[in-house]
């Protein structure tokens, strides 16, 4: 197959993380015979200093007449702390979800054996942790009216939604609910907001054309919880847009590194592709971010394609990684190895060129020091 990806590398640890997915997607390409090109864009700190705009016209062109699109990270502490910024780098990332339609943003959460010593839960309740968060990504208080007075005695965010925004995404939701275990919980915070009211009755009525599907309801504060005392008892959780936002992050650390979370934004012209994670400004440009939230994110751009043999040799290289403590600073804070090390390695993995007994001690000579 060929395929077009628009790669956006965007801010902070963006660029090194993504220049391993692409290693990644050419690796793939060579051992299953495909063809990816790539286009560059620009968003985010970067764009605004290159043009003015976080989110330039180019960029939504280049995306467009991509087959997917590549995400790496957004976000500047120049802009952070300065509430009178005009121009964010985030309004780039919200624009482009908005303008593609991509009001679907799914983010797996699941634990890895070998770095369940990272979790602060019992291994116990970390084992068999499989579970999908489906967070709606183009409306609710992100995008509400957002007012403040000149004096700066007050502001105030909207939080809106209508029937066809929930309507589309509990039905994306219930059809993954059916290929997996069939269960579904809606999380909410009916017992306070309106929109959350609307959330339930519309989950409601979509939840009667899957009778195979268990629904479930569970207020936002117990479902944060919950996340942390019994993590198992949920296999697609839907929410609205900022609660998923932080119950994402929240469940991040069950797994052991946010570092390791990928996510995919679906349902409308086009489908990207993204690490969870933050542009972690402090670490750019050293070498030691953990690139597996985004090389994971290929595996989902992958499937989206129909590619799941290639996605699933991307998996099992990424497992082979952590199993052998060929991990990032974020993980193992001594014995770490490079953001571009763990790519190669994951590369070399695809492409079947790890022998049986891995000699470490060739790999050793790239790994970080610290005396
Ligand atoms: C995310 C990020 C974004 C969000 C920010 C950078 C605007 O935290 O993708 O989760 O809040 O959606
Ligand atoms: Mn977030």
């Amino acid at each position: 197959m060929d395929k077009k990806i628009a790669v956006i590398m965007g801010d902070g640890i963006g660029p090194e993380v993504t220049g391993q997915s692409i290693r990644v997607l050419e690796a793939i390409g060579l051992r299953f015979g495909h063809r990816f090109s790539f286009e560059y864009a620009l968003m985010g700190a970067v764009a605004i200093d290159e043009t003015g705009d976080p989110l330039p016209q180019a960029t939504l062109d280049i995306c467009r007449r991509s087959d997917a699109i590549l995400f790496g990270a957004i976000g500047h502490p120049k802009y952070d702390n300065d509430p009178n910024a005009k121009v964010r780098p985030e309004q780039g990332l919200l624009r482009i979800r908005k303008e593609l339609g991509l009001f679907a943003n799914i983010r797996p959460v699941n634990t890895y054996a070998a770095l369940e010593h990272l979790a602060p839960l019992k291994a116990e309740k970390l084992a068999g942790v499989d579970f999908i968060i489906f967070r709606e990504l183009t409306g609710g208080i992100y995008f509400g009216e957002k007012e403040k007075d000149e004096a700066l005695t007050f502001a105030s965010d909207k939080c809106i939604y209508h029937r066809h925004e929930i309507e589309r995404i509990a039905e994306l939701a219930f059809q993954y609910a059916r290929i997996r275990r069939k269960k579904l919980t809606l999380v909410d915070k009916a017992n306070v907001l309106e929109t959350s009211r609307l959330w339930r009755k519309i989950v409601q009525e979509v939840a009667a054309k899957y009778p195979d599907v268990t629904t479930e309801y569970m207020f936002v504060d117990n479902a944060a919880m919950q996340i942390i005392v019994n993590p198992k008892q949920f296999d697609v959780m839907l929410t609205e847009n900022m609660f998923g936002d932080i119950l994402s992050d929240e469940a991040s650390v069950l797994s052991g590194s946010l570092g390791l979370l990928p996510s995919s934004s679906i349902g409308g012209e086009a489908a990207l592709f993204e690490p969870i994670h933050g542009s972690y400004p402090q670490a750019a440009g050293m070498d030691i971010a953990n690139p597996i939230g985004s090389i994971l994110s290929v595996a989902m751009m992958l499937e989206h394609f129909g590619m799941h043999e290639e996605a699933a040799s991307i998996r099992r290289a990424v497992e082979w990684t952590l199993q052998h403590g060929f991990v990032t600073k974020d993980i193992d804070p001594v014995n770490f190895y490079f953001t571009s090390t763990i790519g190669e390695l994951v590369c070399d993995h695809i492409a079947q060129r790890i022998p049986g007994e891995v000699n470490k001690a060739n790999i050793e000579i790239r790994k970080s020091t610290i005396i």
